[in-house]
């Protein structure tokens, strides 16, 4: 099976580009700079611009399952030519597609998979474990944590877990649908009650001082769980 990674250099790409090959899978990459890509040699990278669906039709010859991103990263909006990226993957012979939700809401994207008889799996990990990163600065220059949002209240799985369900997505019912969230992910816990972790990684543990915020292109993780699909 020939798999389209898109988002292929992120955060939860990079693992489901490596663990797709370690399955044995002839992974394509989509990137909108080859020379940055830095893949393993094993995945094929090809240049291309999700916001550019008919720039897409080398990515897509001869697979049979893609990964897609929801956004375009120029300027965080989200993709609006869902129906045409659908319309080539279906074309091109595409079986079945994972979607990488951004946020609670459906996004044209995640409606025009629905709409387009492939067999879909979205995604919807709450937030990503690598977001503590940002507090990598001031943990070592300040021995505090300043967060975009101490009060949400966020579920953080690592995205070696995301990529694992992209990897190996559930089976769809008969009208192809499924919707899910990483097994992993654990209960909802705001960053006071994640501080304490960083004992494991730094002495003395730094503190979250009260309006500790900081500017972030985060938004705030959704505060309800999220539902993505009737079947869920
Ligand atoms: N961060 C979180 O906590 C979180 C939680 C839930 C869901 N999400 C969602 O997960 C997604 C990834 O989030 P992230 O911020 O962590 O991003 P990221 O991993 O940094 O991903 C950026 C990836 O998207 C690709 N990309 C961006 N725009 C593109 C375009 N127009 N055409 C082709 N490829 C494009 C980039 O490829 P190149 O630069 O190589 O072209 C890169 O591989 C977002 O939709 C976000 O809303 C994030």
């Amino acid at each position: 099976m020939t798999v389209l990674v898109t988002g292929a250099t992120g955060n939860v790409g990079r693992h489901l580009v490596a663990q797709l090959l370690d399955a044995g899978h002839r992974v394509r990459a989509l990137t909108r700079d080859p020379s940055k890509a830095a893949l393993p040699p094993g995945a094929e990278v090809v240049g291309g611009n999700l916001t550019d669906a008919p720039g897409l039709a080398r990515a897509f010859d001869g697979v049979t399952a893609a990964h897609l991103i929801n956004f375009n990263g120029e300027d965080y909006s989200l993709l609006a030519n869902g129906p045409e990226i659908t319309d080539l993957a279906r074309e091109a012979g595409v079986r079945r597609v994972t979607v990488l939700k951004g946020s609670p809401d459906k996004s044209p994207l995640e409606q025009a998979v629905e709409a387009s008889g492939l067999a879909w799996t979205h995604l919807g990990p709450v937030e990503f474990m690598c977001n503590a990163l940002e507090w990598t600065a001031s943990v070592r220059d300040e021995g505090v944590v300043r967060e975009a949002f101490p009060e949400a209240r966020s579920a953080m799985v690592h995205e070696a877990d995301i990529a694992a369900v992209a990897a190996a997505p559930p089976a769809p019912s008969s009208s192809g649908c499924a919707s899910t969230r990483p097994p992993s992910e654990p209960d909802p816990a705001d960053p006071a009650d994640r501080v304490p972790l960083g004992d494991l990684w730094c002495r003395p543990p730094p503190r979250l001082p009260r309006g500790a915020r900081t500017a972030s292109p985060r938004t705030a993780p959704p505060t309800t769980p999220r539902s993505d699909c009737a079947q869920e």
